[in-house]
């Protein structure tokens, strides 16, 4: 039977109302010549966070730019907040919250934190008083805990501190999804985490959907599904749980100690031994192998001894999502930073 062609009006078949993100085969070029987003099909219902994983020149924040409706695409089908991201773009720019890439594009720096929230939520006409109330309540969960912080103009605030300036700006019309493109560049690990843990109380705390892009991998542990982005394809998409259960037997390995020899050099008759799908490198003598079938470990490690790779110790062990990502993900570890 041939399928029913999509009216411009008519609402995808698999957009449910539980979904804040929606994207269907979506293809974006800039310029007509070069596509940038190949193909592009995502969701994420309500109150989940999205994590938009890629090196520089990826996509990612083209992807944003999509979600938000401030570009069209070539081709393919975008609702967010249940809004058609084009049509209804002035219903959209209430439901929604940005946190651009680098945060001096979106804070007054002689303004200190509070006026630049009642300066952004004016736009959105909502009364001063109010906006103070709102401003002091998210500067209280992002961790500003007296009002000397709030008072000083941001350009005499700490990297991280305006970060979270630019958080709170982004939260002042309590949007129903809030956009944060690279919220945690250029901090220092310690603070990376930080801000991270301080968007998951926000999220708990209201229920904000979240798309967070980044270069690192440690927002992984914050999100419920993850999309890796390799020059604008999709080359992972899904639950990090799900991702690692995709790899050989549901993503557990076999972590293999050998005594001496470098296994480097016999690499590639290891990857020719039977059951063994994948081998990454664990740390020096150290191997992980992901293989077809657990079951078969004693005739695997039996080859190895043939090998004259003297196994010292063996465990099985979970797989992780940087394993996926190293597997996987088409992009080295390297292209991200
Ligand atoms: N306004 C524009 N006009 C033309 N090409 C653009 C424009 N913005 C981005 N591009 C191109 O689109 C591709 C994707 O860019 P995008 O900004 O989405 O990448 P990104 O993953 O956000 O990178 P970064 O990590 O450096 O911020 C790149 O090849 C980029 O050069
Ligand atoms: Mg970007």
């Amino acid at each position: 039977m041939k399928s029913k062609r999509l009216n411009k009006t008519d609402i995808h078949p698999d957009f449910s109302e539980e979904m804040d993100l929606f994207m269907r085969n979506v293809y974006v070029s800039y310029d007509k010549k070069k596509i940038v987003l190949h193909n592009i099909s995502l969701d994420l219902n309500k109150g989940e966070i999205l994590g938009l994983i890629g090196g520089s020149g990826s996509g990612k924040s083209t992807i944003l730019r999509c979600l938000t409706g401030q570009i069209r695409t070539h081709r393919g089908y975008v609702r967010t907040a249940n809004c058609d991201v084009i049509k209804n773009n002035d219903e959209l720019v209430n439901k929604i919250g940005y946190v651009p890439q680098l945060e001096y594009l979106s804070l007054y720096y002689e303004f200190n934190a509070l006026e630049n929230c009642i300066f952004f939520g004016r736009n959105y006409q909502i009364d001063p008083e109010e906006i103070k109330t709102r401003a002091r309540r998210i500067f209280e969960i992002l961790g500003f805990e007296n009002e000397a912080i709030l008072q000083r103009p941001v350009k005499r605030l700490s990297g991280g501190e305006k970060k979270r300036v630019s958080i709170a700006v982004g939260l002042i019309n309590t949007p129903d999804v809030l956009f944060l493109d690279e919220p945690t560049t250029g901090l220092d690990p310690h603070l990376r985490i930080s801000v991270l843990n301080f968007l998951l109380k926000i999220n708990r705390e209201f229920g904000t959907t979240m798309v967070i892009v980044s270069h690192d991998l440690e927002i992984v542990d914050y999100c419920s599904k993850v999309v890796i982005l390799n020059h604008g394809r999709m080359t992972g998409y899904g639950r990090p749980v799900e991702l690692i259960e995709s790899l050989p037997s549901g993503g557990r390995a076999v972590l293999i100690e050998v005594e001496n020899i470098d296994p480097e050099r016999k690499m590639e008759r290891i990857l020719r031994i039977d059951g063994i799908e994948y081998v990454l490198n664990a740390g020096r003598n150290k191997l992980k192998l992901f293989v077809t079938d657990t079951g078969k470990i004693s005739t695997i490690l039996d080859r190895f001894y043939e090998m004259n790779l003297n196994v010292k110790s063996f465990s099985i062990d979970k797989g992780t999502f940087l394993d996926y990502f190293r597997l996987r993900g088409g992009v080295s570890i390297g292209d991200l930073e």
